[in-house]
């Protein structure tokens, strides 16, 4: 396994920018995810990796060595895209074994290799099955095991789970993970889901309108948003407009919110599970105006004055008061003020 380095990439088309002078350096064995809205360049950098696509500037480096100019089947790396791409006229032993065909690996060898990596993926016992017979969870495990039967430099993922459904996105997700870790997979991982890459990624690269927005951990991300795109893209958040008036912030109603405040900032950002839920005379006051239950947790939307505020605790037990509030009724909501964020922009 090799590192990734991604150096002033660009890419244009036309007058259009896809790709907007992108930085980016990943760890050998490490994965990392590029995360962002639909159209903001996770695909087209992730293409310019693989050699599918040509930047309009800056470098590919796979291990130190510039990649910019070689053509994909020198790379070595491995794309697995969202759709599968299965061939349907190939047995699933057939297509994982397809990319060794290419490199002119002798059959015997071949079938090995293909077959160990197969048992990588718990997919062994369907070698000689057709794509049409398995579930779309299996044959997004063949996409898998054909990517890493090649023994990539680096392992390239463009939004592997979005065709599961919810149950097997959990399962695909650990199984990934659990491959990348125990093989020690360099991996690029594009996804539009912050929940994705939060529980799967050693790093976070977030991007928007092609333009790197913040990279790091999780949880600086999470916990240090550097704007309030950030703060509302990576989990949940209560963005909150306003401005500051002496001294403390006050949101469009006239609302002042605890704190203390630099003049410049525009948004009060806070997280809707630092927020505990009590009494009106307990907090800043305000009215329920929905309970949505969801299992474990408990999601509150509050009005302060005109403007929603999301909350989410533990669901209550029977015996709680928590328990008996109905929309309508006033509440007061508490939270640290240093678990608030005040950005300005
Ligand atoms: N071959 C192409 N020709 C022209 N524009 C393209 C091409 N491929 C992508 N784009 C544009 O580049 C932007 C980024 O696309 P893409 O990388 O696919 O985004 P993402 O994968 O984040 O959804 C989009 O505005 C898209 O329309
Ligand atoms: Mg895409």
């Amino acid at each position: 396994m090799k590192s990734l380095e991604l150096v002033n990439i660009r890419k244009e088309y036309g007058d259009a920018v896809a790709v907007d002078d992108m930085n980016m350096t990943i760890r050998k064995g490490e994965l990392v995810s590029l995360l962002g809205p639909s159209g903001c360049g996770k695909t087209t950098t992730l293409r310019m990796v693989a050699g599918f696509v040509a930047p309009s500037a800056g470098s590919v480096l796979i291990d130190g060595r510039d990649v910019t100019h070689r053509p994909p089947y020198e790379r070595n790396t491995a794309l697995v895209f969202q759709s599968y791409a299965l061939f349907p006229h190939m047995s699933v032993a057939q297509n994982v074994a397809f990319g060794l065909e290419m490199r002119r690996m002798p059959r015997a060898e071949r079938e090995a290799k293909s077959l160990e990596a197969l048992r990588r993926v718990r997919l062994d016992h369907l070698a000689e099955r057709y794509p049409r017979q398995l579930s779309g969870g299996q044959q997004q495990r063949v996409a898998l095991a054909r990517g890493l039967v090649l023994n990539p430099d680096v392992f390239l993922l463009d939004e592997p789970l979005s065709n599961l459904d919810a149950k097997l996105r959990a399962e695909v997700r650990s199984e990934i993970r659990g491959l990348q870790q125990a093989l020690e997979l360099t991996t690029l991982m594009v996804t539009h889901d912050q929940e994705e890459a939060l529980t799967m990624s050693d790093g976070l690269v977030l991007m928007a309108g092609g333009r790197v927005r913040q990279s790091g951990s999780a949880q600086d991300l999470y916990e240090r948003p550097a704007d309030a795109f950030v703060a509302d893209f990576v989990g949940r958040s209560n963005v909150l407009e306003g401005r500051v008036e002496g001294g403390s912030f006050r949101m469009k109603d006239g609302t002042a919110l605890p704190g203390t405040a630099v003049p410049t900032a525009r948004y009060y950002t806070l997280r809707p599970e630092k927020i505990a839920l009590t009494s009106p005379d307990q907090g800043v006051p305000g009215t329920l105006r929905e309970v949505l239950y969801l299992g474990a947790q408990t999601e509150y939307t509050v009005l302060l004055g005109t403007t929603p505020v999301t909350v989410i605790r533990a669901t209550p037990g029977p015996d709680d008061t928590l328990a008996r509030l109905r929309p309508g009724d006033p509440v007061g909501l508490r939270w640290n003020s240093a678990d608030a964020r005040l950005l300005d922009s």
